[in-house]
């Protein structure tokens, strides 16, 4: 099998370091890949975003499957140009990518299908979405409409903070046509959990889950970011949950959208609230999340690029996945000033130390290479997995890794997992 991994994160380096084990591997390529990939896959480079390069590349070397690991090139279509070529994509149709590219029409989904999600308003203009807040209270979520690499939420705790957020989304424009158009929505409380569904357009099967730690600060305060760490599995989502979870919100999610014509393969992410009345959808993503994919793989026991294939084949009926009876912990180590302004090109001292940590993984994310010597090229810069027969002992493993790394310019937070290992 002649496979290519598009992207060049943490989540991208553990697709390679999981498919690099795979028997049924004959050669690895990874567009653009990173200095972490290099080492499993041949980097190409190409943007992750450039369809008509990826897809030229796809003919070029014959390739029997692509794997994207973010949502742009989705939903900009990769997975459409690469059927039209008769290339696998294990990643749904531009049209099934709207599921994450537009909050309104997951919300349309959720609606049509009866999936449990926070009740929500969307706003085209900002005096009507200022007087909605007003009528309504805090606290209220505010959402831009289009994709924003995860700046595009707000979780308004007063009618000001609320109000702000549609002035900067809608009038000040700060994420450009992303905040046009707002969605605002009731604010729910419980332990958010990721939960993933490898699907092939008419079956899901469970791909495990795990807990991510969206702020910034130690505490969940502070910005949201993309991810500062991650754990699986996550004590929260029982099995009865999970089941609930695919019963109520993945598999209706994966029926509503055949029956509009637009199948869904792929990975589904759904983000979850675990609510005092069950699982409530927050949202869906059609990918795997990042850093969450850096403790699931570690994780799984079968052979990823089978499972792939089949979701490709529409086979995914009666597959089984095995997973390890191991946790696994992710670190996510981050440029100072992340998620807001930081600056690139710092030294990042010898990984090897770290690498050694029994247990430990350690996946690059926004790492380049610079006459030779590993620099910070990225706001998450690099995700430490530690793995183990229990969370405590995956905590230890992470942490004496992360502990290993010499990189003063960065940062990451102390507390992943601490609730879940009884630290309040
Ligand atoms: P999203 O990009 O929709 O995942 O939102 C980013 C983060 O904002 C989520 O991970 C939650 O922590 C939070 N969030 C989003 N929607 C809600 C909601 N309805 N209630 C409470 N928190 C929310
Ligand atoms: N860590 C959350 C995401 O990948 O969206």
């Amino acid at each position: 099998m002649r496979v290519l991994v598009v992207g060049g994160g943490g989540r991208e380096h553990a697709l390679c370091w999981a498919l690099a084990g795979s028997p049924l591997l004959t050669q690895l390529w990874c567009a653009p890949g990173n200095p972490g990939t290099a080492a499993l896959a041949e980097n190409v480079p190409i943007a992750a975003t450039d369809i008509a390069a990826l897809v030229a590349f796809a003919r070029a070397q014959a390739l029997d499957l692509v794997v994207p690991g973010p949502e742009a090139p989705l939903v900009a279509g990769l997975s459409d140009a690469l059927g039209l070529a008769g290339i696998a994509c294990c990643g749904p149709s531009a049209a099934a990518a709207r599921l994450e590219g537009s909050k309104s029409f997951a919300k349309e989904i959720c609606a049509a299908a009866g999936i449990p999600t926070a009740r929500w308003e969307r706003f085209d203009e900002a005096a009507a979405a200022r007087a909605f807040v007003r009528r309504r209270g805090a606290p209220v979520v505010v959402k831009a409409d289009g994709l924003a690499a995860g700046k595009g939420v707000v979780v308004a705790a007063s009618v000001a903070e609320a109000e702000a957020a549609i002035e900067a989304f809608m009038q000040a424009r700060t994420l450009g046509a992303a905040g046009a158009s707002v969605v605002i929505e009731e604010c729910l409380f419980g332990e958010e959990i990721s939960l993933f569904a490898l699907c092939d357009g008419a079956h899901a099967i469970p791909f495990g889950a795990a807990q991510d730690h969206k702020r910034v600060g130690e505490g969940d305060t502070g910005p949201n970011t993309g991810g500062m760490g991650a754990f699986s599995p996550p004590p929260a989502l029982t099995p009865d949950l999970t089941e609930a979870a695919m019963a109520r919100i993945v598999r209706p999610a994966l029926a509503e959208l055949a029956r509009q014509g637009t199948p869904f393969r792929g990975f589904l992410f759904a983000g979850l609230m675990l609510t005092a009345d069950g699982p409530s959808l927050i949202e869906f993503n059609v990918r795997l999340g990042d850093p969450e994919t850096q403790c699931l793989l570690p994780r799984l026991h079968s052979d990823l690029l089978p499972a792939l294939l089949a979701a490709c084949d529409g086979e995914l009926g009666d597959f089984a996945l095995r997973w390890r009876p191991e946790a696994a912990l992710a670190v996510v180590l981050a440029a100072r000033g992340y998620p807001g302004a930081y600056a690139g090109g710092s030294r990042i001292g010898d990984l090897a130390p770290a690498e050694a940590v029994p247990g430990a993984l350690v996946f690059h994310s926004g790492t380049a290479l610079q006459d030779g010597a590993l620099v910070a090229a990225g706001g998450r810069v690099l995700t430490v997995c530690g793995t183990g027969p229990d969370l405590p002992a995956a905590h230890g493993a992470a942490y004496r890794a992360v502990g290993a790394i010499a990189w003063p310019d960065g940062f990451y937070r102390r507390d992943i997992g601490r609730r879940a290992l009884g630290g309040g």
